[in-house]
């Protein structure tokens, strides 16, 4: 099933996601709706809450980098805690399903150690460097309620403000299906 994605402006994306409880929902489903929705935009990851769900689990396919060493890069993380991030910070222009259109720099340490489970609930403690950590950090803030414009400088936030705000009201061309947020 593919899911419509959750647009800038929407308070589940500022919102700190809860852990998942095993047997609370079916985990492999999940995980292959995520998948298929994160292909259909052509992603490299996707978070829970980004299909309207504030719950802690994320997908990424590297595939699509088409590097050598993403080639194995198709992942499932639930429940994941970064647990420690090191090495020297490095400036990478960053996207994101959920504000479409936009792309700014964004300066993320190097290395990190993650501990998480996969769909069978097998845990799991590893490293990761490069394209791959950087796109477990950007997923990762998904689930603590973080966009990659909240790294940005309040300069370079207030330049991007109106295209933002055009984002939050569905003024933006997409060619998947979004979820704008309801304006109260
Ligand atoms: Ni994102």
């Amino acid at each position: 099933m593919i899911y419509p994605i959750v647009v800038y402006g929407d308070p589940i994306l500022k919102k700190k996601a809860r852990n998942i409880e095993q047997g609370e929902l079916d985990v492999k489903q999940l995980s292959a709706d995520m998948f298929e929705t994160m292909e259909s935009a052509r992603g490299i990851g996707l978070a829970a809450p980004q299909i309207g769900k504030s719950i802690r689990m994320f997908v990424v396919d590297g595939r699509p980098l088409e590097e050598e060493e993403m080639e194995n890069f198709v992942k499932v993380f639930i429940n994941p805690q970064i647990i420690e991030e090191v090495g020297e910070e490095w400036p990478f222009e960053e996207g994101c399903l959920s504000i479409p259109n936009i792309r700014e720099e964004v300066s993320r340490n190097a290395k990190l150690k993650i501990n998480y489970f996969d769909v069978d609930w097998n845990e799991h403690t590893e490293e990761y460097d490069g394209m791959k950590a950087r796109i477990i950090q950007h997923e990762y803030d998904h689930i603590e309620g973080v966009l990659f414009t909240d790294h940005l400088t309040p300069f370079k936030r207030r330049m991007l403000k109106g295209k933002l705000q055009n984002i939050s009201k569905g003024k933006t061309k997409v060619d998947y299906r979004i979820a704008v947020p309801v304006i109260k």
